[in-house]
């Protein structure tokens, strides 16, 4: 981070925040660093938070629904190139008793008018991933923090970008991970977090989805998911998998990602879909396919832990995301969300997590749960929308760091040339520059 940057966050309300953050009791060190973290990440409280919305198809309108339910913040402009879905966004916001907001949609650039013509304090993007970049660029460059659905980038260039231009406009960007809000996810990082599975060496995620009929649609995902399966052999949406795992890691605070391997099944789900859906002549019959059904990488972190992440959405199967952390003394696993701990419970069978979430329950769950339920992905995309506005308005760091958006998101390309070169080693950027060494672990946080 430039001085610039340190100096303008420490004197833009920083202060206010010092010690926000909660220290680890009786650790001198731990409360430093934390202190020195709020004066690097935090922003300039916010009373109000007026958002610009960009890309309002399905994920997105789940969002816009959310920040109506949500204290403090308002939609004041809203942007689609289609225009249907900018009205439906202000028939939302005028029912939610709110003003109407301005509306932008007059092509695939004009979020750059939004961003340059609105007094916005953050824009948030929902667009397909090739736009994630573009917009937060546009965002920044013109006084806004900014926030995307993930992955936040899809190349090392993009994260880079986005990683300076943070730092140069000293504004907020952030990755929208709501898997690291999902209850087992922050159950399991609760437990790490007490200990209870001893010294973490191990971790795995994913994003094992079946998204043939999805990715074949005439609308939503339809009209751009499938493209990428065209043009990239690696694993195009690593971060469900990372998050989660990369907190109870303490990735880019005490940890990183080192080095990475990968290595792609060969490409026939999406071809045999066509061929089971689609007539004999029908153009999908014709089109071709490079992504691997099935893309394995594997991470080595500097600290010499290991991090296997996979990619699954062409082929029949089950949901899952892993979600798995081991250590010393014992693991949880996701799908079905199970644990083991030596010493607790019968040797060698699973515990069924639900069974222990009154005892292990992380506290936000347990505090926002309520508020969350009917909202999207479980709840989890309620409480993660509500993190962002309270960190804002209360002048917080994020729950993720730029670095975090980077590195996560790095991945794709990461694997991509790891997968080109016959599961080659390639180095991962440290986004931080060091700095990972002395950021300290993400904190228990609350409402
Ligand atoms: N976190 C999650 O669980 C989750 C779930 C689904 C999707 N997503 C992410 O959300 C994003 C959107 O996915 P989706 O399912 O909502 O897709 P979608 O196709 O339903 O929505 C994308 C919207 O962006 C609009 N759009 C496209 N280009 C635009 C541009 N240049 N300017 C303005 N608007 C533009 C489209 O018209 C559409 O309304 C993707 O990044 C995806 O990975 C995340």
């Amino acid at each position: 981070m430039s001085t610039s940057r340190r100096d303008f966050l420490k004197t833009a309300g920083a202060a206010a925040v010092a010690g926000a953050v909660a220290a680890r009791a009786g650790d001198d060190a731990s409360a430093d660093a934390q202190a020195e973290y709020s004066a690097q990440f935090a922003a300039a409280k916010i009373e109000m938070v007026r958002i610009g919305f960009v890309g309002i198809g399905l994920q997105g309108g789940g969002h816009v629904q959310n920040f109506l339910k949500i204290p403090g913040c308002r939609i004041t402009a809203v942007c689609d190139i289609r225009e249907e879905r900018t009205t439906w966004a202000t028939d939302q916001i005028v029912k939610a008793g709110h003003p109407a907001p301005k509306a932008y949609t007059l092509g695939p650039r004009d979020f750059e008018r939004l961003c340059e013509t609105e007094d916005l304090d953050l824009v948030f993007t929902a667009t397909p991933w090739e736009w994630h970049v573009p917009v937060m660029l546009s965002a920044m460059k013109h006084g806004k923090h900014a926030a995307t659905e993930v992955p936040a980038a899809m190349t090392l260039e993009d994260c880079w970008a986005i990683v300076e231009t943070a730092e140069k406009q000293r504004k907020h960007c952030l990755m929208m991970e709501n898997c690291n809000y999902d209850w087992p996810a922050m159950m399991a990082f609760n437990m790490v977090r007490q200990g209870l599975f001893g010294e973490l060496l191990h971790a795995e995620g994913g994003y094992l989805h079946d998204l043939r009929g999805i990715k074949f649609e005439n609308r939503n995902e339809g009209l751009w998911r499938r493209a990428w399966s065209q043009k990239l052999n690696g694993n195009p949406y690593p971060t469900h998998g990372l998050g989660p795992v990369a907190n109870c890691l303490d990735i880019n605070r005490g940890d990183r990602f080192d080095y990475l391997v990968s290595m792609s099944s060969n490409s026939r789900g999406l071809q045999e879909w066509a061929v089971d859906h689609f007539p004999e002549g029908a153009p999908q019959r014709q089109e071709k396919f490079v992504l691997g059904d099935v893309n394995t990488s594997l991470i080595k972190t500097a600290r010499g832990r290991t991090i296997m992440v996979q990619h699954c959405t062409n082929l029949p199967r089950p949901y899952s995301r892993i979600n798995l952390v081991q250590g010393t003394k014992g693991l949880f696993s996701g799908y079905p969300h199970r644990l083991y701990i030596e010493g607790r419970g019968r040797a060698d069978q699973w515990v069924d997590a639900a069974t222990l979430r009154s005892e292990f329950e992380h506290p936000l769950w347990k505090e926002i749960a309520a508020q969350a339920e009917g909202a999207g992905h479980g709840g989890m995309d309620f409480i993660e929308d509500y993190r962002l506005i309270k960190c804002l308005r209360e002048g917080l760091p994020l729950d993720m760091t730029v670095y975090d958006a980077a590195a996560l998101s790095a991945v794709v390309d990461l694997s991509v040339r790891s997968v080109a070169n016959s599961g080659q080693p390639v180095a991962v950027p440290d986004f931080t520059r060091g700095r990972w060494k002395s950021t300290p672990p993400l904190p228990i946080v609350h409402m």
